[in-house]
């Protein structure tokens, strides 16, 4: 690990877990643990996703791990820019394994072209008003060949880049892209993370597809607000605002 670095200072390699960020969770129970402790796994056998759903990734292939933040400074309003930073760091690290056309896909995915290369699921525990502790949980397809029922919307970076990769190196240089934009976000650089977050987001400014109840609906992403809504233009330019539960993208 890189000296100075504070995300991967404390490193728990497990082989088989349940979830990393059920791991994460039971530590903090039980003992200190520092900000920037990162526990990865080979394999998971409840591996989660957003919304309830579940992560499968087939064992010793892909990078699995959870990272703990203490961002206790940070206004509880403001807590999706912990969001926002998160995606901004893996899609610097993919830009400099070169690898092109990686988006933000709202709220939480990180797509490479048509197809999901990496999840993010943020887990934050709140003290009151405050944020406490935020278990920062992440799903990087590495070499990962057949996807199954998803081989058309999901991809990994050997497919990407026709090779095999090492997943420790992967994670120093990713951890040290996400401790990057973490200091920005420490530092209050708000402006400049939705900057940067609006120029890598999907569909941002383009005419899409959604699914809102079954229907399908055409709409042009204008912001994603600080709360992690997101704001869509209709046709007769009026705005819409939809939260995570309420749209889907048709890709
Ligand atoms: C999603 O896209 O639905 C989010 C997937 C997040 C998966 C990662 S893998 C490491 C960490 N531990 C979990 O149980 N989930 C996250």
């Amino acid at each position: 690990m890189i000296d100075r670095q504070i995300f991967g200072r404390q490193l728990i390699e497990i082989d088989e877990v349940d979830s990393t960020n059920m791991y994460v969770q039971d530590l903090l129970k039980n003992q200190k643990v520092l900000e920037g402790a990162v526990i990865t796994a080979k394999f998971q056998t409840h591996g989660r996703g957003q919304m309830g759903t579940s992560w499968y990734s087939e064992p010793g292939q892909n990078l699995l791990f959870s990272l703990l933040l203490t961002p206790s400074a940070l206004q509880l309003e403001m807590q999706f820019y912990l969001s926002k930073y998160i995606a901004l760091g893996i899609v610097s690290f993919l830009q400099e394994l070169e690898i092109k056309n990686a988006t933000i896909k709202w709220p939480n995915d990180i797509y490479v072209g048509d197809r999901k290369v990496c999840g993010i699921l943020i887990e934050n525990n709140l003290r009151g008003y405050r944020l406490e502790s935020c278990v920062v949980g992440i799903g990087l397809n590495v070499n990962q060949l057949d996807f199954g029922v998803y081989d058309d919307s999901a991809t990994s970076l050997r497919l990407l880049l026709g090779k095999k990769l090492n997943s420790n190196d992967l994670l120093k240089s990713l951890l040290s892209h996400l401790e990057r934009w973490y200091i920005k976000l420490k530092n209050g650089e708000y402006q400049l993370i939705d900057k940067a977050y609006h120029q890598n987001l999907l569909f941002f400014q383009k005419w899409a597809t959604f699914e809102v109840k079954e229907k399908r609906i055409l709409r042009k992403i204008i912001q994603v607000n600080s709360l992690g809504s997101l704001c869509l233009e209709t046709r007769n330019g009026e705005t819409e605002i939809y939260g995570m539960k309420e749209l889907k993208f048709i890709i």
